[in-house]
């Protein structure tokens, strides 16, 4: 999938934009303040319904305006679909897909796929673990077109049975009801995550290895339970303790990803320029893999690139995304010094200033 047109009207600074982007590189340059993160934010609102930065959607909306709304004709399995989301400041928001009004963001999202590549992304290794479950559970969702259905009913089945073990109020069959559902769904979960991960860490590793000067990097999946012993077993014995808490202390909703250099935390030891390019090379794997599998482009929103990274490490990022043939919108204050390091002719250029965009 690629954006071929993009419309934005009323999104922060950005007043009334039309850009026909590259299919594949996408460069825009500008000051502080011209633009460049609202232009991103637009393309994941169009992809996701929501902003990367600020749950409070009244801010994405420009100032003295009623509604704000992004329109995007993609390139999905060579056939070019219309997909629109707009919002109003009291909080209406309709999604369209060819014309149609659509409820569904997981619909939206399965037709432009977005990797997203922040300036805060290298705190993704200190973060909580719900932030390396969503990068995990991205490619799960594209992988295996059953994982949202299943996910939907094990967050269901889990939200039923921590209900009841705060009530303390409930017949062990009814525990055992949900602890059933939950367990099923956590299960097939379980298997397709384990099944996710085992092709992306050969991918992973060959990105990192062969483009960077970070080796022994080794990523391990914990899927929520200590798995010697099987769910089942674990939920059983937790059964005291998850009474006593009020809540399920084992099962995929505490599942992580353990990114280790040299046998210990990545996180306690690498710079935060080391950190980022590792969380790079990690979504570019995605990427990557992704393409493998659905013979399609995905769409990367990478926003402020130089941030935390110099310019050796800058190269690294584009020898690492120069092979993909996924669509890239990239920013940075000043991307000429970027350009060189593209193999790829169909660099577009664009600048940013005051919330128009010219190329
Ligand atoms: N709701 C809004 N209405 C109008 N303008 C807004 C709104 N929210 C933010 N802005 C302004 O939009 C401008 C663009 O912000 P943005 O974060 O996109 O800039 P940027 O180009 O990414 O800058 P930087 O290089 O500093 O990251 C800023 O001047 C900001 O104050
Ligand atoms: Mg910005």
């Amino acid at each position: 999938m690629s954006i071929q047109k993009l419309k934005i009207t009323h999104v922060r600074n950005l007043k009334s934009i039309i850009l026909e982007p590259s299919a594949s590189i996408n460069l825009f340059s500008g000051h502080n303040g011209s633009g460049k993160t609202s232009l991103l934010e637009a393309i994941y609102f169009l992809g996701l319904t929501r902003s990367f930065r600020t749950n409070k959607m009244l801010s994405f909306i420009s100032e003295s305006h009623q509604n704000c709304s992004v329109y995007g004709k993609i390139v999905h399995n060579s056939n070019i679909m219309d997909l629109g989301v707009s919002r109003t400041i009291n909080n209406k928001q309709k999604i369209k897909i060819e014309g149609v009004t659509r409820q569904s963001v997981a619909e939206l999202a399965h037709y432009l796929p977005i990797q997203l590549i922040h300036p805060d992304s290298f705190t993704c290794l200190q973060a909580a673990p719900s932030i390396r479950r969503k990068i995990l559970d991205w490619g799960v969702f594209y992988h295996h077109p059953q994982f949202g259905v299943i996910w939907k009913m094990m967050y269901l089945s889990l939200k039923h049975r921590n209900a009841l073990l705060r009530s303390k109020r409930y017949t062990q069959i009814e525990l055992d009801t949900w602890t059933k559902t939950f367990l099923e769904s956590a299960t097939q979960i379980h298997i397709l995550r384990m099944q996710y991960i085992a092709q992306l860490i050969p991918e992973f590793k060959h990105i990192i290895y062969s483009e960077t000067k970070l080796q022994s990097i080794d990523i391990t999946y914990y899927p929520g339970w200590n798995d010697i012993t099987d769910l089942r077993h674990v939920l059983a014995s937790n059964q005291s303790k998850d009474m006593a808490l009020g809540y399920t202390t084992a099962g995929p909703q505490r599942a992580d990803l353990k990114i280790t250099y040299q046998g210990r935390l990545a996180s306690d030891i690498l710079s935060r320029g080391q950190q980022k390019i590792l969380v790079c090379a990690l979504k570019v794997a995605q990427g990557k893999l992704f393409e493998k599998t659905h013979k399609q482009r995905c769409v990367f929103l990478v926003d402020d690139l130089p941030a935390e990274l110099d310019p050796e490490h800058c190269e690294q990022f584009i020898n690492m995304i120069n092979p993909l043939f996924s669509q890239f919108w990239l920013t940075a204050i000043n991307t000429e010094q970027l350009q060189p390091f593209f193999s790829k002719k169909t660099i577009k250029m664009f600048h940013v200033e005051h919330g128009a965009i010219n190329n």
